[in-house]
């Protein structure tokens, strides 16, 4: 019988992480995944998962922990780098809080990587390392050769925008100066059904609108998501595509906010809905094409606001109808 394959997730306990884990075993993977303190993150539900006691195992990392790092990758064929830190509001110091360790984290993932002779590297990107181009023609669909302005993040103290676009220059970077296979998934704002305990910050938003708390929405005025279990299958799809290469949108068509609190509305006619909603500048929208192209499928957006607000009444995070 051929020996399993075994891959390693960073930031294992994490949203999207948590998704491709439970991916990743059903589809016969050993894992290896990254957690940075299980003393604080809770991390039960990923020994829950099906096939978890065989297949998967647990190692203590920081990003900043390069020994640790290695130790996690060390003997196997692909790595998946998610761990990052996603905060967008409320910090002092963004530049030790955000992009350092964004930056520290990647090059370590990838010098370990190199060490470790890993097939193909799958980091997980940003839409955020794509939309914030003030030279992209408006009205025109933003592809995978857009780069946010680093000057212009830092002019607009766009930290995330700028974490995840040095973050990805640099893994391509490594990967040129290497010879290291590095694919990149770009998602756009990520929705749905919650593995872990805790709330992450893409859904920390739904549920802001769902609970009639307007304030987070100007920080993602962009109207583009993605439902996380598409997001876990473009991971996937895109390590096993021997043909993929480059940088790959994630994204469903873009819709305005209005539209998404109309959407929840006519489903959940009633929650506490803010009714000023704020109107929101003109962004370009994302093509997913070449995603697409290689066979990425996604689901609506309706099934995905569905699958969440259910999962969210199930843990106790919204008040039943
Ligand atoms: N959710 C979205 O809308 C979205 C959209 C596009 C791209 N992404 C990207 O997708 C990835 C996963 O995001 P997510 O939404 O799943 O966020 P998440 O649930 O907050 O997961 C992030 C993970 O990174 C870990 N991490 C952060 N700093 C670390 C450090 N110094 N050392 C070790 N681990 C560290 C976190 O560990 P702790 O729990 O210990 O902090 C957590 O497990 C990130 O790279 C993010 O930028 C997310």
């Amino acid at each position: 019988m051929s020996e399993m394959r075994r891959v390693c997730v960073t930031g294992a306990g994490g949203f999207i992480a948590s998704w491709l884990v439970k991916l990743l075993l059903s589809k016969g993977y050993k894992v290896h995944g990254t957690i940075r303190d299980p003393s604080i993150e809770d991390t039960s539900h990923l020994m829950k998962l099906d096939k978890a006691t065989e297949n998967l195992q647990l190692f203590i990392a920081d990003l900043f922990d390069y020994n640790a790092i290695k130790a996690a990758i060390s003997g196997c064929e692909g790595v998946f780098h998610l761990a990052s830190p996603v905060i967008l509001t409320g910090m002092s110091d963004p530049e030790e809080e955000i992009i350092r360790p964004a930056l520290v984290g990647t090059k370590n993932v990838l010098k370990a990587c190199s060490e470790a002779n890993v097939k193909r590297v799958v980091v997980a990107a940003s839409a955020a390392a794509i939309a914030c181009n003030p030279d992209w023609p408006q009205d025109t669909v933003l592809d995978e050769s857009s780069w946010s302005d680093e000057k212009f993040c830092r002019e607009t103290k766009s930290w995330y925008c700028l974490s995840k676009t040095l973050a990805e220059k640099e893994a391509f970077k490594h990967a040129q100066e290497h010879g290291l296979d590095v694919v990149t998934i770009c998602p756009s704002l990520v929705f749905g059904p919650l593995l872990q305990s805790n709330v992450n910050h893409s859904s920390s938003l739904l549920l802001s609108f769902l609970k009639g708390s307007p304030e987070l929405i100007e920080i993602y005025g962009s109207g583009s998501f993605v439902d996380v279990r598409d997001v876990a299958n473009a991971l996937l799809l895109v390590y096993e595509e021997p043909d993929a290469s480059g940088r790959y949108i994630c994204s469903l068509k873009q819709i305005q906010i209005a539209d998404l609190i109309d959407m929840l509305k006519n489903i959940y006619p009633n929650f506490n809905y803010h009714n000023n909603i704020p109107e929101m500048n003109e962004v370009n929208d994302l093509s997913s094409e070449k995603l697409k192209k290689i066979g990425w499928k996604c689901r609506t957006l309706r099934e995905t606001i569905y699958d969440s607000v259910r999962c969210y009444q199930e843990a106790g995070l919204l008040s039943m109808e």
